[in-house]
């Protein structure tokens, strides 16, 4: 068996991706997954708080999920034809759980699903301009400013930085160019009743609402956010956890909008694949039974990682704070300095959470986990402040300022908006 650094040599001079792995992230060569835990080529075991990028909520390798995609593959795994049975069970299992969708229509990833959307807002409404927030994927119509250094984005794209008054500038004076707005709720800065007013704001002007629920249709509740906040989108984008590690997104919603879709040529190749339905079918099954209640136990897994590390910061006088949507919660250190040392202990001890980043906790997580983690995060902890000071080269609290400034680098919400909307760091919220 090679070694993970012959592996990750090999890796540097024939790949692109490890880069920011490497560099940022886990310079890890994962070798196999199960549950929340994974082995890297070395047998070193890691717990896993990012769900696989959100792709595997239920756990890597869920036998259910496991059975039904293998049964599928035996079966051929793909057909000529783009109807299969799984799908449509597939679609029939997520009507109930999006009450203001008539209608899906599949996609392998979630930058497909909204590109998609996008292009069917405009066929739809015959306008072009697209207003967008937050974080829709890699395709050049919603490129983010903030990632810099990149190719031409649409010019037919407004981002409005999550900023009503500005939304409201835009409507009150483009409204006829404008085919929808599209926007990616960020659920531990802005509370339903922002969502609530961004969608009143919308209605009337002839243009679609659109929430991207690519990270929350199946993480934050079940049945998603729009639902859950009380909105009724005319479109929304899921992928993440859709077929639990397998590649499937979907647009769901309005008949007579998603009917459109057939003339705005949307075909791929691999939607004839039966293996990726037939995996979200089972997935769809565990999520909607409420004796395995997945979503109740990501909440409550999150909820005891978030007051542990809450507890521990307070112990140790260091400036941080973990807040607040407990199946995506996220960290925030006054020092990044801190921030940085604390996590790269945390991945030594064999745990991977992305610093900076939303910790997406699996259902597959234990208690005997929870009890590592924290365990681990105090002795890396311990370490750090061996040789700093809690708040080495950042503020003694982490303040609003910290929060806003986040905000504006992880997904251009603007600070004036924040000012308004943003309810500091709300203790985790009851079940
Ligand atoms: C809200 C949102 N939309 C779209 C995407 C893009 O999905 P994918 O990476 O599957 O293309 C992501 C991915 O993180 C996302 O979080």
């Amino acid at each position: 068996m090679p070694t993970m650094s012959a592996l990750l040599e090999r890796a540097e001079s024939v790949t692109t991706s490890p880069r920011w792995d490497l560099e940022k992230r886990f310079p890890v060569v994962a070798d196999r997954a199960k549950g929340c835990h994974v082995w890297d080529a070395d047998g070193n075991r890691y717990i896993d708080y990012t769900s696989c990028s959100g792709a595997a909520p239920l756990g890597a390798a869920h036998p259910a999920v496991v059975e039904a995609a293998v049964a599928a593959l035996r079966n051929g795994g793909i057909v000529p034809c783009t109807l299969s049975q799984a799908r449509i069970e597939t679609a029939e299992q997520l009507m109930p759980l999006f009450p203001f969708a008539d209608r899906a229509r599949f996609f392998r990833t979630g930058s497909c699903a909204t590109t998609a959307a996008a292009r069917m807002a405009r066929v739809h409404t015959g306008r072009r301009l697209i207003l967008t927030s937050g974080f829709h994927g890699w395709h050049d119509w919603h490129l983010q400013s903030a990632f810099g250094g990149l190719p031409d984005r649409d010019r037919e794209t407004i981002d409005f930085g999550y900023d009503l008054d500005r939304l409201a500038e835009i409507l009150a004076t483009r409204w006829s160019d404008v085919a929808a707005v599209f926007v990616t709720p960020e659920v531990n800065f802005f509370p339903p009743a922002y969502h609530v007013e961004l969608a009143q704001l919308v209605r009337g002007h002839g243009c679609l609402l659109m929430v991207d629920e690519v990270m929350t249709g199946l993480r934050y509740r079940l049945g998603g956010y729009a639902t859950a906040a009380g909105i009724d989108p005319d479109l929304i984008t899921i992928s993440k956890g859709l077929a639990n590690g397998m590649a499937l997104s979907a647009v769901l919603g309005r008949g007579e909008v998603l009917d459109g879709a057939d003339s705005a040529y949307l075909g791929y190749t691999y939607q004839r694949e039966v293996t990726p339905f037939a995996a979200a079918a089972a997935s769809l099954r565990i999520f909607r039974s409420s004796e395995d209640d997945p979503i109740g136990r990501m909440h409550a897994a999150g909820r005891a990682l978030i007051s542990g590390l809450n507890e521990l910061f307070e112990r140790t006088s260091v400036p941080a704070v973990a807040f607040s949507w407990p199946s995506m919660f996220r960290v925030l250190f006054a020092s990044d300095e801190i921030g940085e040392a604390f996590y790269s202990g945390l991945l030594r001890r064999g745990v991977l959470m992305e610093y900076g980043g939303v910790h997406m906790i699996s259902a597959a997580t234990s208690s005997a986990d929870l009890a590592y983690t924290l365990e681990a995060a105090h002795d890396s902890l311990t370490e750090v402040l061996r040789t700093a000071r809690p708040h080495s080269n950042g503020s003694a609290r982490v303040g609003d300022a910290d929060a806003h400034a986040l905000a504006y680098r992880a997904f251009g919400a603007t600070p004036a908006t924040l000012e308004k909307w943003w309810p500091g760091f709300a203790p985790a919220p009851p079940n």
